[in-house]
């Protein structure tokens, strides 16, 4: 999409739409008082006769206008809820939703009414993240819906062009923040046509040439190591979980040079289990189709790999995603069995659905040895009990360094993604003391599920400065939510950029 500012209320047309933001203040002003609000009389109307319930986090669409001049197909009403209770996040979910709710009258233009009270001090951050999240709100995954794409378009349309109706001193800013939004919103996109792809698509090598050819496009340098390799590194704990299956296991390894041979990097990593059915430690079938995602950390750390030239990225960053599929089988990995992870470490394996620690402890120690990186942050559909935790609203952070987790958190904040941090004290690592080996990939039942899992990890990143992010919850959406639709959400790749520019 083209995003444009302007100064005055753009003239619209009915190839047009429109979207105000309300607070609460505006809500209990004198009506006289709210006379200035965009579409004000409609407004009016609507509160008067009841049809406008104003709450927050709403979104109130009128359509067929009465016809005048300047009349549009399509007005939105976001409300923003009480000023003091509403942040950058927060406002600008609301503004997404809002347009996707005016985009089913398909218009060609969007003006949005800029909320002032994202004055100087943050209107260029709020701009990225909004044109981020508008940019995600043109992406469905239709592509398997044979003879109906012109019904599909119909049923997912998007405006070619968002106006931002605001003050002139703002113009710069939300200008520069529009065009990193808007890079980092393609890129998520990119991190949810992989993840939504099914299993007997999305196989480790159609993840791992996907890598290839974004790595050709962008000039980045990309390797991918398959089983006999892994194996001769040593990388039994990864290989483990992959030998239930006849896809092979590969370990995608990409590298963005930034700043220039020589210089430290910074690793993103991603967990990448292409399905995973739990193993021998089999799940239940009910909602076990939404498996597919659990590649959803790889699809992220690639996808974000691809904008970080566009963006401007000054530093060298390496991506690593390991890639299997987690099945039962005749050959597959037994609970009980001891498998020694390539740091030299030995795992007794507990619960074959524990899988994705034991495919990162490769990843982890194979980064740390190769790379020796500044800072690591992985991202991982980790555990169901980050799901209970924090649901689809946040995702789980995890950190053995205070001012890293500080950067991710604002990092995350900034890009548009909630995370909340979770502890890492060392009571955890008991939890993960096995009786015949260095440790056990699963902690006490029913207990501390995400933070053993991290403890788990913790153990593979020697001293580097490392963020887990659990994204078990936030990965994917069962039905739409803020303008997104339902599927891969492409979680983990706003954070990932955001935190590289930080860097
Ligand atoms: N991929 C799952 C985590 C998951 C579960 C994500 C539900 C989203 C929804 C992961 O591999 C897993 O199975 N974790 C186990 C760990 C347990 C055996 C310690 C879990 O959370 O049950
Ligand atoms: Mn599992
Ligand atoms: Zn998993």
């Amino acid at each position: 999409m083209k995003y444009v500012v302007s100064e005055k209320t753009p003239k619209l047309d009915l190839k047009s739409a429109a979207i105000v933001p309300v607070f609460d203040e505006d809500i209990s002003k004198s009506q006289n008082a709210r006379q200035s609000l965009p579409f004000a009389p409609a407004l009016e109307a609507g509160l008067k006769s009841g049809s406008i319930s104003p709450k927050a986090g709403g979104v109130h669409l009128i359509r067929n206008l009465a016809a005048g001049k300047h009349a549009p197909c399509a007005i939105a009403f976001a409300f923003l809820g009480r000023q003091v209770d509403c942040d950058d996040i927060f406002a600008a979910n609301t503004i997404t939703s809002a347009f996707a709710a005016v985009s089913g009258a398909m218009p060609k233009t969007v003006a949005v009414h800029w909320p002032l009270i994202i004055n100087t001090a943050s209107a260029r951050t709020f701009s990225s993240q909004l044109c981020s999240g508008l940019e995600m709100s043109t992406y469905k995954f239709d592509k398997y819906k044979s003879g109906e794409s012109k019904a599909a378009k119909k049923a997912n349309p998007h405006a070619q062009e968002v106006i931002f109706a605001a003050p002139k001193q703002l113009h710069a800013q939300i200008r520069q923040g529009a065009k990193k939004g808007e890079i980092i919103g393609i890129a998520a996109n990119f991190a949810r046509r992989l993840a939504n792809e099914p299993a007997n698509v999305a196989t480790p090598g159609f993840i791992a040439r996907a890598a290839m050819d974004m790595a050709k496009k962008n000039g980045l340098a990309c390797k991918v190591l398959g089983k006999p390799k892994l194996l001769g590194l040593g990388m039994n704990s990864m290989c483990s979980v992959a030998q239930g299956s006849t896809q092979e296991p590969a370990l995608v390894v990409l590298e963005y040079m930034g700043e220039g041979k020589g210089k430290p990097f910074h690793a993103l990593i991603g967990k990448g289990v292409t399905f995973d059915s739990g193993g021998i430690s089999i799940k239940p079938a009910k909602e076990m189709d939404q498996m597919k995602f659990d590649k959803s950390g790889a699809c992220a750390v690639i996808a974000a790999m691809g904008a970080l030239k566009q963006l401007g990225i000054r530093k060298n960053i390496v991506a690593v995603a390991p890639l299997v599929e987690n099945l039962p089988s005749g050959s597959a990995y037994k609970p009980g069995d001891i498998v020694r992870a390539s740091n030299g470490k030995t795992i007794e394996v507990l619960n074959t659905d524990a899988e994705g620690r034991m495919i990162l402890a490769d990843a982890l120690a194979y980064t740390v040895k190769n790379y020796k990186p500044e800072t690591i942050l992985d991202f991982a559909t980790l555990t169901g009990a980050c799901v209970i935790a924090l649901g689809d609203v946040a995702s789980g952070l995890f950190s053995n360094d205070d001012a890293l987790a500080q950067s991710v958190a604002e990092a995350a904040n900034a890009a548009g993604e909630r995370v909340w941090r979770l502890p890492l004290w060392r009571e955890y690592d008991s939890k993960i003391k096995s009786e015949v080996a260095d440790m056990k990939n699963v902690g006490e039942s029913g207990q501390a599920g995400p933070a053993a899992g991290a403890s788990f990890l913790k153990e593979f990143v020697g001293k580097s400065k490392w963020a887990h992010i659990d994204i078990a919850g936030t990965a994917w959406l069962t039905k739409p939510k803020n303008g997104m639709a339902a599927g891969a959400t492409g979680v983990g790749v706003r954070i990932a950029l955001e935190h590289a520019s930080s860097l």
